[in-house]
């Protein structure tokens, strides 16, 4: 068992599993490798769909861009892999080094979002729902090069331009923004979960613009991510998710789902597991820079088993009865009652009395329930 199937809805970012394994400090260690051969060597591991760059396809001067697309779309076809979402590569290429939306440079902001348009009509080709925007090179290193409140004001006019495009396009297409607060940049604008919610108030249709958090860019802030997609979902913005692994504030590691914080990994799934969220379960994570291609696959087959792994763990702690009973113990229910009953107001509250050392002196019980979480994950139970 823990075999994937399509029904799980588990999707890959091409770049993931095709990462040639370039870090700051050395070169590649793997060969490029094309998108169809991910898509087939994917589709074999038994993953639903597959998300990518306009430049994981084709190169950044389009030069290949009909025969490279022809050759995914054909991998796609043969294999029934399905494109659930697609983003734009505005970070690699030189011409981004202050950003895309954001540069200080006008005209590189005018190319940026021209590229995105572009890509979005390949994402809707495609039959993409999603498009993910992952600001990474929109920040700065130093405190007076960027003028924030004009950067914002130049992130809303991009998102104002593009939901224009997509909407006046008549594209079944929304816009998801992922949140990262450093790396590449010292300062990302929009670096959590919170941030980009506020952000996308301000938008001109805030309707198709939601959040694509990704667990290691929330722990990098030492933020706990299943508490921040709970929130995104109580927003209704939990438009997509990408889930990878990481220890703690360090730089950004990308490992694959349920390596790094397996706790965080366990209420991960349980958050996802007991919503009503129906995005694909997609992994962005990069095979360590020591495996070769044999290792990269290993690494793909893992973020998948983990998650099937821990949502069978998390439903075995949902079902126990001891754990039911040590949620009573908790009051965790009583949450949900409404502190006003019917027909109360302010005035019910302001001068009551309560006994407030018996208050006090009330336990809450969470260590029992918390320990029944970790013996089950711990697979003693
Ligand atoms: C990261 C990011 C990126 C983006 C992806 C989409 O690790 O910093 O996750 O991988 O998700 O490139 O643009
Ligand atoms: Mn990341
Ligand atoms: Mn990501
Ligand atoms: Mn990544």
């Amino acid at each position: 068992s823990y075999t994937p199937t399509p029904q799980d809805k588990f999707s890959f970012g091409i770049w993931t599993v095709g990462w040639a394994a370039q870090d700051v400090f050395g070169s590649a260690t793997r060969a490029p490798m094309p998108a169809e051969r991910a898509v087939h060597k994917l589709a074999e591991l038994g993953a639903y769909g597959v998300n990518f760059h306009d430049n994981d396809v084709f190169a950044f001067d389009e030069s290949d861009r009909d025969e490279r697309i022809s050759a995914f779309r054909k991998a796609l076809d043969d294999t029934g892999l399905v494109v659930t979402t697609a983003t734009t590569n505005l970070f690699s290429h030189p011409i981004f080094k202050d950003g895309g939306f954001t540069s200080n440079d006008r005209d590189v902001r005018r190319f940026a979002i021209a590229k995105v348009m572009r890509n979005l009509d390949l994402a809707a080709e495609l039959g993409a729902k999603t498009y993910v925007c992952w600001g990474g090179r929109e920040g700065a290193e130093s405190g007076a090069s960027k003028d924030v409140t004009a950067a914002l004001d130049r992130f809303k006019e991009a998102f104002d331009i593009l939901g224009g495009y997509v909407l006046e396009q008549g594209y079944d297409l929304r816009f998801a923004i992922e949140p990262k607060p450093n790396e590449p940049r010292g300062d990302i604008l929009l670096p959590t979960i919170g941030h980009a919610l506020a952000f996308i108030n301000e938008l001109e249709h805030p309707e198709i613009v939601g959040l694509n958090p990704e667990i290691g860019h929330e722990e990098m802030a030492g933020l706990n991510y299943a508490h921040g997609i709970k929130q995104a979902l109580w927003h209704g913005k939990l438009f997509h998710i990408d889930l990878n692994g990481q220890h703690g504030p360090r730089f950004d590691q990308d490992l694959r789902f349920g390596a790094g914080n397996v706790e965080g990994a366990f209420w991960t799934v349980d958050a996802v597991d007991s919503s009503d969220y129906d995005g694909p379960i997609h992994f962005d994570f990069k095979p360590p820079r020591t495996e070769d291609d044999e290792g990269v696959w290993e690494s793909a087959r893992g973020c998948m088993r983990n998650y099937l792994i821990l949502r069978e763990k998390v439903r075995a702690f949902r079902a126990d009865p001891e754990v039911v009973a040590a949620l009573s113990a908790a009051r965790v229910d009583e949450l949900s009652v409404p502190t006003l009953a019917d027909g109360e107001d302010w005035r019910t509250l302001r001068d009551m009395t309560v006994d407030v050392d018996a208050l006090a002196a009330r336990g809450m019980a969470f260590e029992r329930l918390d320990q029944l979480a970790l013996e089950h994950l711990y697979g003693v139970r």
